[in-house]
């Protein structure tokens, strides 16, 4: 009976989507855009704006937002047909591998995957810092950073100077103080262990931009994203249950609570419409820093640092603080007409990319509404939204092309799901892994350090003044 309710449950998900799916075909065609589906001949011509706006940096292979007709595609496969049959682990295969898998190919990932996630050593570290009091995408670029120490070799040489000196102590018995030295030389032996290189380190350790990087980072950061939601609610981190998913064993590690099929299928699904979307901000800084030849725990983090902004993927946050500013869907005319008067940039609307309705929220969108009719505590929020949805696309769809994004309804699922506000961009850096490794791995293949120039505008031949002929005022 219950199995039954579950199947009813996730049939009717895969049927959102696809009805979704024929709404987005009803209403679009999702022809591409040639000038960006062909390949090129470099150096190649283009009209750039400020920031790089449509500027051509490299051929991908990984994925394609049509921003015109609305449409989104990982490796030649629609982000819909994704969503309803595929799952994050073979999403993330086919980024990262360029195909799907084999039946038995995305049973070893998948578990794989999941040993991934076990890193106490990590996790250890990261409650070494205050991280209740820190910016939870703070927090998660840390992690990324402390994986970096556990899982590759290349500070050992600096370190190891050090670990020769090492008082030995344990756990339990490291002296309150230790003598001062003169020198740093005070490293608790368990650091020790942790990063002496073993003799024979397998080689994946050691060049840490193999992909077996990309597999430690795709487990290792939702275990990291987890604890940090569960240490933010004053519990420590929990290890992941062998028998979940990675969306659901991140649920399972932030609530304590074993999630749901339905939670842990559409928590699934958001995983799926945000692990990839061309060459984003994020995606782009993490390109920058792994194009130096830095190391990839190094680009990832970087790409978690990008995201946290209001403009990229903080936005969700501020969309459930909206709406709840807003209180209810009768209020939403008067509060757009103030932000209008006000010159506020709503919340979850326009894109650069997409000048149509953002595919993403088309699957966000009835994914919300469904739990909102289960969740009498959310209904208020989701009609709220839909309101405003209609608000302002009536004043600003076809006169700008500001349509709902990403960002837009996923705060109303997460928060449904019972999941703080804060943590909402870390769930999008979580599935966001996956792309930024496919992008970072591809573009290494024949990598070219980016570097773009300025043009410079200020003053040219000023005369150095010395200090005390200068004008005491400053000015
Ligand atoms: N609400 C109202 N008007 C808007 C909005 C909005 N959310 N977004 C754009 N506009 C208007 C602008 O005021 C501008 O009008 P104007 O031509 O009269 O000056 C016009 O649309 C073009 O806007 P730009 O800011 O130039 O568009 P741009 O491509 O630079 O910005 C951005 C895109 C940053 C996403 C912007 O739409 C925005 O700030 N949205 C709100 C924040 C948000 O939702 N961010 C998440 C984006 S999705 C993601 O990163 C995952």
């Amino acid at each position: 009976m219950a199995q039954d309710t579950t199947k009813a449950e996730l049939d009717r998900v895969k049927n959102v989507i696809l009805q979704a799916k024929e709404k987005a075909c009803r209403e679009t065609d999702n022809e591409p855009e040639p000038e960006l589906t062909s390949r090129v001949e470099w150096p190649v011509q283009c009209t750039v704006g400020p920031g790089l706006e449509g500027a051509i940096a490299a051929e991908t292979k990984i994925g394609y937002v049509n921003g015109t007709k609305g449409s989104l595609i990982y490796r030649g496969y629609d982000i819909f047909d994704l969503c309803a049959h595929s799952t994050f682990e073979e999403t993330s295969y086919l980024l990262l591998h360029g195909r799907l898998p084999s039946s038995s190919e995305l049973a070893s990932f998948s578990a794989m995957l999941r040993r991934k996630m076990l890193i106490p050593r990590t996790q250890r570290l990261l409650l070494s810092f205050p991280v209740e009091e820190m910016l939870p995408m703070a927090a998660l670029r840390l992690g990324t950073n402390l994986m970096r120490q556990k899982q590759t070799f290349r500070d050992k040489d600096t370190f190891l100077a050090e670990t020769a000196d090492s008082i030995a102590a344990d756990e339990d018995s490291i002296p309150m103080e230790t003598p001062p030295t003169g020198g740093k030389k005070s490293v608790f032996e368990f650091i020790k262990h942790i990063f002496t290189k073993p003799e024979t380190a397998p080689a994946h350790l050691i060049s840490s931009e193999e992909i077996e990087s990309c597999y430690n980072l795709l487990g290792g950061v939702v275990s990291v994203a987890a604890a940090i939601g569960r240490v933010r609610q004053g519990h420590i981190p929990l290890e992941p249950l062998p028998d979940l998913s990675l969306a659901g064993n991140y649920l399972y590690m932030l609530t304590g609570r074993r999630p749901t099929p339905l939670q842990e299928r559409i928590m699934d699904v958001c995983f799926i419409l945000h692990a990839d979307h061309g060459m984003n901000a994020s995606t782009f800084a993490s390109m920058v820093v792994a194009s130096t030849l830095s190391d990839i725990y190094f680009a990832i983090g970087s790409g978690i640092a990008a995201l946290s902004g209001p403009l990229h993927g903080g936005a969700n946050v501020e969309v459930v603080q909206t709406l709840e500013e807003i209180g209810e869907a009768k209020s939403v005319k008067a509060w757009y007409q103030k932000a209008k008067a006000d010159k506020r940039k709503v919340p979850g609307f326009g894109h650069r990319v997409y000048k149509a309705y953002d595919p993403r929220a088309r699957v966000l969108g009835p994914l919300a509404e469904m739990l909102a009719e289960e969740d009498p505590a959310i209904k208020p929020l989701f009609e709220t939204a839909k309101e405003l949805e209609r608000t302002v696309v009536a004043e600003l769809g076809e006169s700008k092309r500001i349509f709902p994004n990403v960002d837009f309804y996923s705060g109303i699922v997460y928060k449904s799901m019972g999941i703080d506000e804060h943590l909402y961009t870390t769930i999008f850096a979580v599935s966001r892994v996956a792309g930024w490794c496919a992008r970072v791995m591809e573009y290494l293949e024949q990598n070219r350090i980016f570097r773009p120039r300025a043009i410079y505008t200020g003053t040219l031949h000023e005369e150095y003044v010395p200090l005390d002929q200068r004008d005491p005022t400053g000015t």
